[in-house]
């Protein structure tokens, strides 16, 4: 009796104190009371929209900034930063000597990772946690201006992977298309933490193409996620001997993307997005390049399931570190254990990633629109590993488990 008397009046306490944080943030908002930088990152993540096709984020109220930037000034003491936050890192772990060896401006070369993936599919929390590492550059969606399509092959393609090619090099010179872009789309560069904490109070310098390319030079690691692409047109980077890129494939099972996307205004109109037939004969050749070039590539690419992500993120995560040649450090685990663990004031991220949100489907899904999806995903779902629901009773039973093993032949 005692001890639940103790329990609601913890919950009681718990409550008050929520409805204070509220009150006190609403105030917050007009006031004197600025959040430091890191608390405003964290509530923008919590609000931000997966794979930033529309971002509920607020544009940043461009508070005052003593002056012009002192280009010099930021390049000298993010150079400074990183030497420090890396100092007990261990660069053995990264297949190198010490820092210096992977700086682009000491003539070295960074590790590169890109994620292929498709909308909604757990690529932004991928993408976070690989931001979590200090010294990492993240080039978010370098494709955004082509908007909501995938891009299957040339011509689209050789722009598309001349983009990348750039960006991955650092050289962001004649990216006019891409920098006009992000005058409207500013998710575009937020998302690189490390850039934007310097280019949200002065926009010009999110836009400066040379300020970019020296800023990007500075990174021992670069990490890039794309949606828009498929795995069969990556060959090419992979075999650029320019690049060091390591390139994992993210797949999720065609009925939780789909639900997913529907929340999603940017996507109904878009045929890529909405289609479950394109969705899925993306997911046939992404599987059928797969099994061409991972026998060629096998220390070059990594495949991966978003439900394995999201049910045991921990060690999935260090499997793909491993695999990238990173090592895990505090803040990565800090940040694994923010966002797998909690919610914050009942605002759930929206990846936020727990063993029931890969499978969130099976309940909120209508099992006629589930039969839609299997029907024209059949062979999809087969080569992946993904089981079919037989009917609206099982799909929603415990008993059904979506996943098994599957393996990738050529
Ligand atoms: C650094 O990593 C290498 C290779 O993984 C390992 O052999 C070595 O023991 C590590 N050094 C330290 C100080 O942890
Ligand atoms: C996460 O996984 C790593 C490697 O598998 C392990 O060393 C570490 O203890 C795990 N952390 C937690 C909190 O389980
Ligand atoms: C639903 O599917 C399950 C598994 O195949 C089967 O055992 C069950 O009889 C089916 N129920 C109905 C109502 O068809």
């Amino acid at each position: 009796m005692l001890r639940r008397v103790n329990f609601y009046s913890i919950c009681f306490a718990f409550g008050l104190s929520v409805l204070l944080i509220l009150a006190g943030s609403r105030y917050a908002d007009n006031t004197y009371y600025r959040p430091s930088i890191e608390s405003r990152r964290n509530v923008r993540t919590f609000l931000k929209v997966e794979d930033g096709e529309e971002s509920l984020m607020q544009p940043m109220p461009s508070i005052s900034y003593d002056g012009v930037p002192n280009i010099e000034r930021i390049i000298e003491k993010t150079r400074s930063k990183i030497k420090l936050e890396l100092l007990k890192y261990n660069f053995s772990y990264s297949g190198v000597h010490d820092l210096e060896d992977l700086l682009m401006e000491s003539g070295g070369q960074p590790l590169q990772s890109v994620i292929i993936s498709t909308w909604r599919s757990g690529t932004t929390f991928l993408g976070e946690v690989l931001n979590a590492i200090p010294g990492t550059f993240y080039h978010y969606e370098p494709l955004l201006k082509h908007g909501i399509v995938q891009i299957r092959g040339p011509p689209d393609s050789n722009q598309a992977l001349s983009t990348i090619t750039n960006m991955l090099k650092c050289n962001f010179e004649g990216m006019e298309d891409y920098f006009e872009y992000g005058k409207t789309h500013l998710h575009q560069f937020s998302h690189n933490t490390r850039l934007w904490d310097h280019c949200k109070y002065k926009k010009d310098l999110c836009y400066d193409a040379d300020f970019t390319s020296r800023f990007c030079k500075l990174f021992p690691f670069q990490s890039m996620k794309v949606v828009r692409l498929r795995l069969r047109l990556i060959q090419e980077l992979l075999d650029n001997n320019e690049l060091n890129v390591k390139v994992v494939l993210l797949i999720r099972d065609p009925r939780g993307v789909m639900q997913s996307r529907q929340h999603r205004s940017f996507c109904q109109p878009a045929p890529d997005c909405w289609q479950p037939d394109l969705l899925c004969a993306d997911m046939i050749s992404d599987y059928v390049a797969a099994g061409r070039l991972l026998p060629k590539y096998p220390d070059r690419l990594m495949v991966l399931r978003y439900e394995e992500l999201a049910l045991n993120p921990n060690v999935t995560t260090h499997r793909i570190l491993k695999f990238l040649r990173l090592s895990g450090t505090q803040s990565l685990d800090e940040f694994l254990q923010s966002h797998t663990n909690v919610e914050v004031a009942g605002v759930s991220s929206t990846f936020r990633v727990s063993r029931d949100v890969p499978f969130r489907w099976k309940y909120a899904l209508d099992f006629n629109y589930v039969d839609e999806i299997q029907m024209v995903c059949k062979e999809a779902m087969n080569l992946w590993g993904y089981r079919m629901a037989q009917n609206a009773t099982h799909m929603a039973s415990k008993e059904f488990n979506p996943i098994e093993d599957y393996t990738i032949t050529q």
